[in-house]
């Protein structure tokens, strides 16, 4: 099996890292169009495979996709990360052409492939990549619900003062300012959050969940990379070792929830064939309220990427 992360970048190279520590193919391959770049990357983590004891045979390459031949997973990580003041979507004309080339290069070469996109506007790229490449629904992805729950998890053990390995959630929407946390789903070893902390403290870490990625855009000046990385890594782990795991991911919806044709955070359950199924669960009045009302955001950059092409 064969992993391709495309972008050197910050998140790409994390991605790589995590992939190569855990074994999950036996190659990754990491491309980038500036020379050099990637080589560099994929050898210095190849370097530490004595060190951590890995095997994964990790390789980078400039712009040259024959050596991501047939694929298995490609993660796309390519474009411009969001300066201070951005929001995702003013990256959309500039990563639309990006991910618009990289998926051309990814039909080519791994036909068979599974995508999944981590470029920003989220949402909107990985409808580029799926109109670009054609492949089914189930091949084509992005990753958000495991970032932004992994956010919402690390807020709520520091609040708490509990083990984050302790906290399940779940995370629904889009990603960007009108994702949509889900207390009702939220729990600490099976006790309910809503049993834990009032309903203030929990209003409160929605809110700087949704920001998230902003906060760290502030801090850095640019946009994060370690957790990025980590969650597309899993997502690709979870493909190539056909781990059956259930995840919050981004993918077309084709009447689940009401919702048709638009892109948006839902739990899937991810395996060899890719999204092998999409769960649907019973949302109250002003779940499904917020639930529409971020589609109906990502349906708006849709459009504008529509008007684009
Ligand atoms: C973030 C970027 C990767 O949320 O979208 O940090």
């Amino acid at each position: 099996m064969k992993i391709t992360v495309v972008g050197a970048g910050n998140v790409g190279a994390t991605c790589a890292d995590v992939l190569a520590h855990r074994n999950a193919a036996h190659e990754i391959v990491l491309l980038d169009v500036k020379p050099g770049i990637a080589e560099g990357k994929a050898l210095d983590i190849w370097q530490s495979a004595p060190i951590d004891r890995f095997d994964a045979k990790t390789i980078g390459v400039t712009n040259n996709y024959i050596p991501t031949a047939n694929s298995s997973v490609v993660v796309i990580t390519s474009g411009l990360p969001r300066k201070p003041g951005m929001s995702r979507d003013d990256l959309i004309e500039t990563n639309s052409v990006i991910v618009k080339h990289v998926t051309e290069q990814i039909v080519q070469y791994s036909p068979c492939a599974i995508i999944i996109v981590v470029s920003n506007p989220l949402d909107v790229m990985t409808y580029q990549a799926y109109i670009t490449s054609k492949f089914p629904r189930t091949r084509v992805m992005g990753m958000a619900g495991i970032l932004d729950t992994g956010r919402y998890k690390a807020f709520i053990a520091d609040e708490l003062n509990v083990s984050p390995k302790d906290i399940s959630a779940l995370l629904l929407g889009g990603h960007g300012d009108t994702m949509v946390p889900l207390p009702r789903y939220t729990t600490v070893s099976g006790i309910p959050i809503t049993e834990l902390l009032p309903k203030e403290k929990i209003d409160a870490i929605i809110e700087r969940t949704r920001f998230g990625g902003g906060e760290l855009v502030k801090l850095m000046g640019t946009s994060a990379w370690y957790a990025p990385g980590s969650a597309a890594a899993r997502m690709a782990e979870a493909i190539t070792l056909n781990q059956k795991r259930v995840f919050p991911c981004c993918v077309k919806l084709d009447g689940e929830y009401g919702l048709d044709d638009v892109f948006v955070g839902v739990p899937v359950v991810l395996g060899k064939s890719g999204v092998e199924k999409i769960i649907e669960l019973s949302l109250n009045d002003a779940e499904k309220e917020d639930l529409y009302s971020s589609a109906k955001a990502v349906k708006e950059t849709m459009d504008v990427l529509d008007k684009m092409q």
